[in-house]
């Protein structure tokens, strides 16, 4: 059924203006009668940030930037959704055209600058789901026009505790100016005691919400140094690698590819898994990360898995392969625990991360 649906829609969708597409690809999955998705294997359950989590492939954040999807993508096979990012109040982005799906490359440019409804009208809706369970995580960001950045991260974790399965402090879009200077050590240090300050103010009337930090795949090595010292210090809960890149690989060939905003999809491979590994070897173990960026097939989300990732996010993957892709991967995981005897696909976190960062770096 999935399988019908992505080859019916997709020539239509390809045929209109891509943020139209999007709008209609969600229009979609609210009305279609979609069928559950089949219990997941129970070796691809994984625990994680305190979490149950019943498969690892989660959808990235942006897909669902307003929370209007979250039961159905959860329905169709996602062992997690990530929705947002959300800012405090509701901005419009950046002018459109701001979304380029770069075909010859199978690759994604957006340049949105956090559209977004506002936290009360995202809040309503993720009220009105609260009890249907399903780990929903709420990427969080700053209003463009705010004064006091840090206050627009807090206010959001104070309001979201509640009805988040976990938050994401998003710092990383290269489509807001300025943000992704947040990942400076001083400035980071700053934000994550008070991000963290504010998840412990609220415990007591929330619940326990895992913090996760979500990073650009773009910062220096001397810097990535620095941020996970920080979020070590800070003690946050996990960290997501990573973002899409403002660099621009050298094979890109679509007429498209130099278009400003951030880069997705299968060129940002090799980049998010080698950032993914630096960051692994220098966590220690000492909380899980999520693995985004490129993934686009059952042997990369492997690939991403022993890179590092205890879980891992799709996007743009989704656009060039549409729903199906949930299943094919699963089936390749499985594949895989079959072939190798394994129990657990988290017996494989980590495998290849040493010899990741021994590679030459992708260019
Ligand atoms: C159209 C689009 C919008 C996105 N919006 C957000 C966003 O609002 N917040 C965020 O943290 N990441 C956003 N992302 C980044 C994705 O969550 C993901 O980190 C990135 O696309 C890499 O994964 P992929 O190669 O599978 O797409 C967006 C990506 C795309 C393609």
């Amino acid at each position: 059924m999935i399988g019908l649906l992505d080859r019916l829609a997709r020539p239509l969708l390809y045929a209109l203006d891509p943020e139209d597409a999007h709008r209609l690809a969600i229009r979609l999955l609210q009305v279609a009668p979609l069928p559950p998705a089949a219990p997941d294997d129970a070796r691809l359950a994984t625990r994680a940030f305190g979490l149950n989590f019943p498969n690892p492939i989660g959808i990235a954040a942006g897909f669902d930037k307003h929370a209007e999807i979250a039961d159905a993508l959860l329905r169709v096979g996602f062992g997690f959704v990530e929705v947002g990012t959300i800012t405090p109040r509701p901005q419009p982005g950046n002018p459109r055209p701001r979304l380029f799906r770069l075909d010859a490359d199978q690759a994604v440019i957006n340049r949105l600058g956090f559209n977004s409804e506002g936290a009360d009208t995202v809040l309503r809706r993720l009220a009105a789901r609260a009890k249907a369970g399903g780990i929903v995580g709420i990427n969080v960001g700053a209003n463009k026009d705010a004064t006091d950045r840090v206050a627009d991260y807090v206010g959001l974790i104070e309001k979201f505790a509640a009805v988040a399965s976990y938050v994401t402090v998003n710092i990383s879009s290269p489509n807001t100016p300025g943000l992704r200077d947040m990942q400076q050590a001083a400035v980071l240090d700053d934000l994550l005691a008070r991000v963290i300050d504010a998840r412990e103010r609220v415990t007591k009337n929330a619940g326990p919400t895992s913090v996760l930090l979500k990073i650009a795949p773009d910062l220096s090595l001397p810097d990535l140094d620095d941020v996970v010292g920080i979020a070590r210090a800070r003690r946050v809960d996990g960290m997501i690698v990573g973002n899409t890149t403002v660099s621009r690989p050298a094979n890109l060939r679509d007429a498209q590819s130099q278009q400003a905003g951030g880069l997705s999809g299968r060129p940002l491979l090799r980049l998010a898994d080698r950032m993914l590994a630096e960051t692994y070897v220098r966590v220690e173990g000492v909380f899980p990360l999520v693995g985004a960026g490129g993934i686009d097939s059952g042997a990369n989300a492997l690939g991403k898995i022993r890179a590092g990732a205890s879980l891992i996010q799709i996007y743009s993957g989704l656009v060039f392969r549409g729903l199906g892709l949930v299943g094919q991967i699963k089936a390749a995981m499985l594949a895989a625990l079959a072939r190798d005897g394994s129990r657990s696909i988290a017996d494989y976190v980590g495998t290849d991360a040493a010899a990741v960062t021994a590679e030459a770096w992708p260019v």
